[in-house]
């Protein structure tokens, strides 16, 4: 079937794809002249393991379209909204404005039975809201609105996009519920598809983000128990895990949740509750807590390096978590503001974060080509991401290089013992 797609972000390009690979017919629209321009270039403009080969297919076999057009969405079936819901800059609640704008714009162009759907992340109610927008701008519209929330993992976009653990759909129509089934069939024998209310299926993602965060501050706040009473939390985390109610996964205590989810979505879901007369505790204080630990974690830098005159910081990481180049609401981003406050001289490295790091930190550090040529003449190693290739640095070497053989491993992924016979000092979290 032809489907539309309402914004070629994280969501929006790599769920496009993933239709078109399907064998739908996809177009991909969005305002923002210079993003379509790239993809119709053939250049893709985010970064995803597996994007670009399944994107260069598609257009390739062309199922995969990109325009600015709102009118390009005649002749498609479902219009996805997969538009920005950020923060708004005052009241931080989810902003709908590009949402409402969407809705309204494409209105006017719907001709035979669509479905419109929201993946965005939207507050409860929103999509009872497009539906009014669409039906005002465009009386003799035959629509439905579904919610469809996408529960896609940044740099696992394309894996987590054909693996889904569950699909919700929020649909009280049953003609939505038979075009959305017929787009779903695919994973009809390896996925759940399960069709709720709208409002639940609104709540579901929320939900679901807020948890996951919740989670992260536990394990954090278990591992700076840990650290007093001597366990190691990566064993606690394991011990944990195996309990099949608990899960293993979000279980790795660190340098505290980022991205353009969690501390949107944890706060959004408190305000809404707010509104609502609730107050989510648990919400307030895993953000609360994640933001106090990313300025624990640059005390504990500042801490390690005290002593040391005007000390070099070699600060491995800049991206929110590994596989992808997005430093929105990274902890390694705020850590590293945190260390500005000091006379610190720093030197990062991250594998695909650099240039976006570059527009939010400026001139401010020094960025250095490797982790290697990042680490020579630093006192201390601060790995702030959990890339993998952090975990197999060549100590023994590295050590050589530096004035200070200090490291503080915000993610856990240095080998304690190693580095400690090598005869660094070793700060780890949780152990
Ligand atoms: C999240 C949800 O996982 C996804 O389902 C939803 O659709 C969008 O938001 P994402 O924000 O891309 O995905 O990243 P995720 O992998 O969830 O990590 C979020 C943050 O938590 C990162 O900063 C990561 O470093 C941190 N994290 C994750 C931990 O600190 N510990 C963990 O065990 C897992």
């Amino acid at each position: 079937m032809k489907i539309a797609i309402i914004g070629t972000g994280y969501v929006g390009l790599p769920s496009g794809v993933g239709f078109a690979e399907l064998g739908n017919e996809v177009v991909c629209i969005d305002k923002m002249e210079s993003k379509i321009e790239a993809l119709n270039k053939g250049v893709i403009t985010l970064y995803e393991e597996g994007l670009e080969e399944l994107f260069h297919k598609n257009v390739k076999a062309m199922r995969l379209k990109f325009s600015t057009k709102m009118s390009d969405i005649e002749g498609a079936k479902i219009v996805i909204l997969a538009v920005g819901t950020p923060p708004h800059p005052q009241t931080k609640e989810a902003d709908m404005r590009y949402i409402f704008a969407a809705a309204e714009e494409l209105a006017e162009y719907l001709q035979d039975y669509v479905v419109v759907a929201n993946k965005s992340t939207v507050p409860v109610g929103i999509g009872k809201e497009v539906k009014q927008i669409i039906a005002k701008a465009n009386p003799k519209a035959d629509f439905d609105v579904v919610s469809l929330p996408e529960f896609l993992r940044e740099g696992f976009a394309v894996y987590d996009f054909f693996n889904p653990d569950r699909i919700i759909v929020g649909c009280d129509s049953p003609r939505a519920k038979e075009v959305i089934s017929e787009l779903y069939a695919p994973f009809k024998d390896k996925s759940t598809l399960l069709f709720t209310s709208l409002a639940s299926s609104e709540t579901i993602k929320y939900a679901s983000n807020a948890f996951l965060s919740i989670k992260i501050h536990y394990i954090n706040e278990i591992a700076n128990f840990c650290e007093k009473v001597g366990a190691d939390v990566q064993e606690v985390a394991k011990g944990m895990g195996l309990d099949k109610r608990i899960g293993n996964r979000f279980l790795n205590a660190g340098a505290g949740y980022g991205g353009s989810c969690f501390p949107k979505d944890t706060l959004a879901l408190s305000l809404m509750a707010e509104k609502q007369g609730v107050s989510l505790e648990l919400v307030k204080t895993a953000i609360k807590g994640n933001d106090e630990r990313k300025k624990q974690m640059a005390q504990r830098i500042t801490q390690a390096v005290k002593g040391i005159e005007k000390p070099t910081i070699a600060a491995l990481g800049l991206a929110f978590k590994d596989g992808t180049d997005d430093c929105r609401e990274s902890p390694a981003i705020t850590i590293i503001q945190e260390l500005l406050k000091e006379n610190f001289t720093i030197k990062a490295y991250d594998p695909k974060a650099m240039n976006v790091a570059k527009e939010i930190l400026g001139r401010s550090i020094e960025y250095a080509n490797s982790a290697q040529e990042a680490i020579q003449q630093a006192d201390v190693i601060a790995i702030l991401t959990e890339w993998q290739e952090f975990a197999s640095l060549n100590l023994e070497e590295l050590g050589k290089t530096m004035k200070h053989k200090i490291i503080v491993d915000c993610r856990n992924l240095i080998d304690k013992d190693l580095a400690t016979k090598l005869g660094f000092v070793y700060v780890g979290v949780g152990r």
